[in-house]
């Protein structure tokens, strides 16, 4: 029986959003038959006193990955709230700790995707994604996006996240907007996608090695 094709979704959430969007990216990808998916979060930085001052959500269930574990997966979908038009610093500081997984090009040649949350339409739904896409390009991994026949991306009819760079969700100023029915289903087609992408090169690679 062929191996199955790992996928990560990890993510970072303060408030929630990104939780519920990672959710739908797992859904997405787990649709793809021989993928296993698993959700883990980074560790939160801000201390557990302080955290629950500012409101935080504090009973998020997915378990907290390490940086040791990124090798043993095919694929790896990174979620964060934006920061500025960046990833939050949990993210960041998360993937600042990879150096010897770059020194041994243990994530060469895996699959990378990202989502992202924003308060407003315009205010760095993109940018944050890129910021991520630029440390896995650093990593050697292969990128990818929404693919553009998901015809939720082209839709103008309600105000939604999301794009052919990854899925997104509009949080509104007050944090009020969880994501909306067209917002989540661009996440499950990103979920799809690069969990269709991960096992085909997969497969491909076991087909090259036994011929
Ligand atoms: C320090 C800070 C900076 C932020 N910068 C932006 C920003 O540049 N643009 C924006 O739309 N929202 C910004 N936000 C709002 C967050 O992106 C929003 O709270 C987040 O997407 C909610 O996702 P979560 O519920 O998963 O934490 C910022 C929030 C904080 C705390």
């Amino acid at each position: 029986m062929m191996e199955k094709t790992r996928v990560l979704v990890l993510y970072y959430s303060m408030y929630g959003h990104i939780e519920a969007l990672a959710q739908e990216v797992a859904a997405g990808a787990a649709e793809v038959e021989g993928v296993e998916v698993v959700i883990k979060r980074v560790p939160e930085l801000i201390p557990e006193e302080q955290a629950r001052q500012i409101g935080i959500k504090l009973d998020q269930k997915a378990p907290v990955a390490t940086v040791e574990e990124l090798p043993e997966y095919d694929a790896i979908i990174v979620g964060t709230p934006t920061r500025f038009g960046n990833m939050a610093a949990q993210m960041r500081n998360f993937w600042d700790q990879t150096g010897p997984l770059w020194l041994q090009g243990a994530l060469i040649g895996k699959v990378g995707s990202a989502f992202t949350a924003t308060a407003t339409q315009h205010a760095g739904h993109e940018s944050t994604i890129l910021s991520i896409h630029t440390t896995l390009l650093h990593h050697g991994m292969i990128i990818v996006g929404v693919p553009t026949n998901c015809v939720e991306l082209t839709q103008i009819d309600e105000v939604a996240g999301g794009s052919p760079y990854g899925a997104g969700v509009i949080t509104g100023g007050d944090g009020s907007r969880m994501p909306s029915e067209i917002e989540r289903r661009i996440a499950r087609v990103q979920g799809r996608h690069v969990a269709q992408i991960a096992r085909q090169l997969k497969v491909g690679r076991l087909q090259a090695q036994a011929a």
